[in-house]
């Protein structure tokens, strides 16, 4: 029985993928496997609510790689294709319960929030877990500072692990001031889709030294080896937990090219944004290829991928923005040449 064409407004996964496409540029693995996660994830949404839930589990997702290749903006924009309630959490800012800091219910707390605090809606959001990388379970204690308790590791995954799980968990409801007894709401998070992320950038630390794994900066992108469960075991993520997170995708960082597209392409890309803000100071912007691949150029040098752009882009920028006013009816061309001068300014 084919029960998907039966649920109404199903979403495929070319037609996500295609989406995605939109915003985000390269990482084609990535948006294949994530468009992939999530479709089953909105099947078994719909499913459920019609009636015939799927025995099938949940799909939640581990996205691996450099800081700035796509991370948050591939899970939050599939979060947008989808229309569905998403929030990041930082897992750096969770402690098991008991210690200070938060516990991981307030995770599924913020998503409530963004559901405007609809339950049904918050149960079938996404829930993107940053920084994963940083609760992995920690042999000596002084990584984490934390003396011999490691509250913010291997404890954090066990928290977590429950919430991947899917259990029926009370949620603070009032998550910006202290919990009071009675603002507690019980959420099911059985349906809510997890992606996990993390930079992993010192796992050879942790490997066998035999291989070239982890996201050693100095290396180009096809010197990166491929990451292993075995070498996520090895770093300390748990068994239990990669269980729960069965699909995991290594993203690489973004080359020239890639970094020119998205300058370029995506429908709100920086370039357009500056050139409407100014045009209505009267002033036009004439990007040019040329100053365009240095400014890329420079952001490759920093090793920050696209986040990096976006500050050497406002360095850029910030002179012409500041002078607007004074610009009108000139057209500034953003050549090489002006690209350099405006960046030795700050430098
Ligand atoms: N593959 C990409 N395609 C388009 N824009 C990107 C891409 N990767 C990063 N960006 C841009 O750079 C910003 C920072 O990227 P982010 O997703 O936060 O990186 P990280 O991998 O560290 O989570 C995003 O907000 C987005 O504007
Ligand atoms: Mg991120």
């Amino acid at each position: 029985m084919e029960i998907a064409k039966e649920l109404p407004g199903l979403i495929t996964p070319t037609e996500i993928y295609r989406q995605l496409s939109r915003y985000v540029i390269g990482q084609e693995r990535a948006k294949k496997a994530v468009s992939i996660a999530a479709y089953s994830h909105v099947k078994r949404v719909r499913a459920k609510a019609s009636g015939v839930p799927l025995s099938a589990r949940k799909t939640n997702v581990m996205l691996i790689g450099p800081t700035g290749c796509g991370k948050t903006h591939l899970a939050r924009t599939l979060a947008r294709v989808l229309d569905i309630p998403f929030v990041v959490a930082d897992s750096t800012e969770y402690t098991e319960a008991g210690y200070y800091g938060k516990d991981v219910e307030v995770m599924i707390g913020e998503l409530l929030l963004c559901a405007d605090m609809d339950v049904e809606s918050a149960e079938t959001g996404i829930v993107f877990v940053d920084e994963i990388d940083k609760i992995a379970r920690r042999s000596h204690g002084a990584v984490t500072g934390a003396g011999s308790r490691d509250i913010g590791g291997e404890g954090v995954q066990q928290s977590l692990l429950k919430l991947l799980e899917g259990r029926q968990i009370f949620v603070p409801t009032n998550v910006t001031q202290h919990w009071s007894k009675h603002d507690f709401v019980s959420v099911d998070t059985t349906d809510i889709l997890f992606i996990c992320a993390g930079t992993f950038s010192d796992l050879h630390l942790y490997g066998g030294g035999s291989k070239c794994v982890g996201f050693n900066t100095s290396d180009s992108p096809s010197r990166q080896g491929h990451i292993t469960e075995k070498d996520l075991l090895r770093y300390g993520i748990l068994a239990e937990f990669l269980g729960r997170v069965p699909i995991q995708v290594q993203m690489s960082a973004l080359d020239r090219d890639e970094l020119l597209a998205i300058l370029l392409k995506p429908p709100d890309s920086l370039l357009r944004e500056y050139a409407e803000l100014l045009s209505l100071d009267g002033v036009k912007i004439d990007y040019k290829k040329s100053g365009l691949l240095e400014i890329v150029d420079r952001t490759l040098s920093h090793e920050t991928g696209a986040r990096g752009m976006k500050a050497v882009l406002e360095e850029v920028m910030s002179d012409v923005l500041f002078r607007g006013h004074e610009l009108a009816g000139t057209t500034v061309k953003v050549d090489r040449r002006f690209v350099r001068s405006q960046l030795e300014k700050t430098n």
